[in-house]
C-alpha cells in the first residue's frame, strides 16, 4: 500500500523549475520516487506523472496509458519510466485532444501537441532506449516532458475558452458516447 504522498498543486515552486538530469538511476533515492511515482499512477486514475509532481525536481516520468473514468478511451499499456528523456517530433502534424492534470483537478483543456514523436531516454537499469510514441500516449508523453520543463499544460492553450470543467468535460463525453451508439 502506498504511503500518503501528496501530489503538488499548481502554484507550488517545484511545478515552475527546471528538473535536473538523473546522473546515477542505481542510486536507492531514485528507486524510491520511481516506486512512489508508480504506487500514484496504480491509485489513481491518471495516465501519466512526472517527478516534480511529487516535489522531485529531477528528470524522470512515467507514462502509463490506461482506460479511466478520467480517461476512458486511453489504450492500455504497461506503465514506461523515462530518465533524462527528450523526444523530436516525426512530422510537424499536430493534433487537438482534451488534457487534465493531477496538479490542476477540476478542470479540462484542448491543447495542441504533436501527433507522432520519436523519444530517447534511459530506462531504470541504465540502457538507452528510443521509442516512437503516437497519439495519446505520444500526448501524454509531452504533457509529462513539460512538467520537466517547467510547464503546465495551461500554458499551451491557445484560447481560454478552451478550458472547461471536468463535470462539463464529463457530460461532453458521455453525449458522444451517446451518438455513438446512437
Ligand atoms: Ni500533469
Amino acid at each position: 500500500m502506498s504511503k500518503n504522498i501528496e501530489i503538488e498543486q499548481l502554484g507550488a515552486a517545484v511545478l515552475r523549475m527546471t528538473a535536473v538530469p538523473v546522473e546515477n538511476v542505481k542510486s536507492p533515492k531514485l528507486g524510491e520516487v520511481i516506486e512512489e511515482m508508480l504506487d500514484i499512477l496504480s491509485d489513481s486514475k491518471g495516465v501519466g506523472l512526472a517527478a516534480p509532481q511529487i516535489g522531485h525536481s529531477i528528470q524522470v516520468l512515467a507514462v502509463a496509458s490506461k482506460p479511466t473514468s478520467r480517461y476512458p478511451n486511453a489504450p492500455l499499456m504497461e506503465p514506461i519510466v523515462m530518465i533524462n528523456p527528450v523526444f523530436q517530433p516525426l512530422t510537424q502534424e499536430q493534433e487537438r485532444d482534451w488534457e487534465g492534470c493531477l496538479s490542476i483537478p477540476g478542470i479540462r483543456a484542448l491543447i495542441p501537441r504533436y501527433r507522432k514523436i520519436i523519444v530517447d531516454y534511459t530506462d531504470m537499469t541504465g540502457t538507452l532506449v528510443t521509442l516512437e510514441l503516437t497519439g495519446f500516449v505520444a500526448r501524454v508523453f509531452q504533457h509529462e516532458y513539460d512538467h520537466l520543463q517547467g510547464m503546465v499544460y495551461l500554458d499551451r492553450v491557445e484560447n481560454n475558452r478552451d478550458i472547461i470543467s471536468e463535470t462539463e468535460f464529463f457530460k461532453l463525453l458521455a453525449l458522444q458516447k451517446s451518438l455513438l451508439h446512437a
